[in-house]
């Protein structure tokens, strides 16, 4: 006899986005995202923005997740949201709605960590043209993580290597803020960098030992050379915008990519993935997919599924809900939720 296929509905709001999606099985029906572009004029993330942005829009996007998946409430089996990392006023929100959901329903609840959630976005059926098989590296490069996880198995995970200081994400947007661009700059910058020059300028690397990251000698870096060209060229930073980009752009993916090399020849492990908003990025993208010709065996996820979504929180729920994992009403969101 084969199980019944489970349906889960997945909310995600741990910062300024706010997502449900409906998996069935490993089917993705329905993924909807409500961005607030309230933050855009700020260069950052308002927290207390987020979080009431986040009360207006959960029930309509949730709403319309069971709409556009043509499922009612009483045929989901579970509910899985986003315990943490991330705000804990936009957190909140997602968990407390979900727990009040599933009390009414009186279904099994799921505590998601986000950053796991990134990483078991692969295994969503249409997230790549190649699963990643177990043992794999994956690099998750978000808005506020930067790690290279060893993932064993959907539950089994272990970080190898962290930022010691800002993120990969926060980078780009930080030197973005620099070059004028509104936040989130990431999406921006790999914009600009396709009609830049990515040698026009040298911007100083971190010397970090082992396999963590550092981001803050760059953004001072840049900070310093932006100051210096300007007094000899005001209006430097529009000129050279798209040399600007394209040369932070090609130093930030080389930090990243050194370190992932390091790390599969540390471990021997020759699967390797990307996960997290950076890896949306077209030049990671391009480099780890180059490694396919070298004997990588590399997995990227399509684009919907690499910035933040309730998709990938909904797939990570499916796993915790095969092995019981399941929390009670007792769950808080906590906003430095722990591997
Ligand atoms: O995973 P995510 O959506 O949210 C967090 O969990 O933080 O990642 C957001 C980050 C932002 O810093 C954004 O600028 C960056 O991902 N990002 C990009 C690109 N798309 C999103 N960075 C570089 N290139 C992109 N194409
Ligand atoms: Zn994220």
């Amino acid at each position: 006899m084969t199980a019944k296929t489970k349906i889960i509905l997945g909310i995600e709001s741990s910062c300024d986005d706010t997502s449900a999606a409906i998996l069935v099985g490993n089917q993705i029906h329905a993924n909807v995202i409500a961005n607030q572009e309230v933050h855009q004029s700020f260069g950052g993330v308002v927290p207390e923005l987020a979080s009431r942005a986040h009360q207006e829009h959960i029930i309509p996007v949730v709403q319309r997740a069971l709409n556009d998946a043509k499922i009612s409430l009483n045929q989901l089996d579970a509910i899985a949201f986003t315990q943490g990392p991330g705000l804990m006023g936009s957190l909140t929100v997602g968990t407390s709605f979900a727990k009040a959901l599933a009390l009414a329903l009186k279904i099994p609840l799921i505590g998601v960590h986000h950053m796991k959630a990134h990483v078991l976005a692969h295994f969503i059926d249409d997230a790549s043209d190649c699963k990643p098989s177990f043992p794999f590296l994956c690099l998750t490069v978000s808005g506020g993580h930067t790690q290279i996880v060893q993932v064993n198995n959907a539950i089994d995970m272990q970080v190898l290597g962290n930022t010691i200081d800002d993120a990969a994400g926060e980078a780009f947007d930080k030197a973005a803020k620099m070059l004028g661009l509104p936040y989130p700059g990431g999406p921006l910058i790999d914009r600009y960098s396709k009609h830049g020059n990515p040698k026009a300028f040298t911007f100083s690397k971190p010397q970090i030992p082992g396999l963590n990251f550092s981001f803050s000698g760059l953004k001072t870096s840049i900070l310093y050379a932006l100051q210096a060209a300007e007094k000899k060229q005001t209006d430097f930073r529009k000129i050279y915008l798209n040399d600007l980009c394209a040369s932070i752009q090609n130093t930030i993916i080389e930090i990243l990519m050194d370190k992932l090399e390091k790390a599969v020849k540390q471990t021997g492990i020759k699967n390797v993935a990307i996960a997290g908003g950076v890896s949306a990025n077209s030049e990671l993208r391009k480099r780890i997919l180059s490694k396919r010709q070298t004997d990588w065996n590399v997995s990227i996820p399509k684009m919907s599924y690499c910035t933040d979504n309730a998709a990938m929180i909904a797939m990570a729920g499916s796993f915790y809900l095969q092995e019981n994992l399941l929390v009670g009403q007792d769950a808080a969101a906590n906003p430095r939720l722990s591997w």
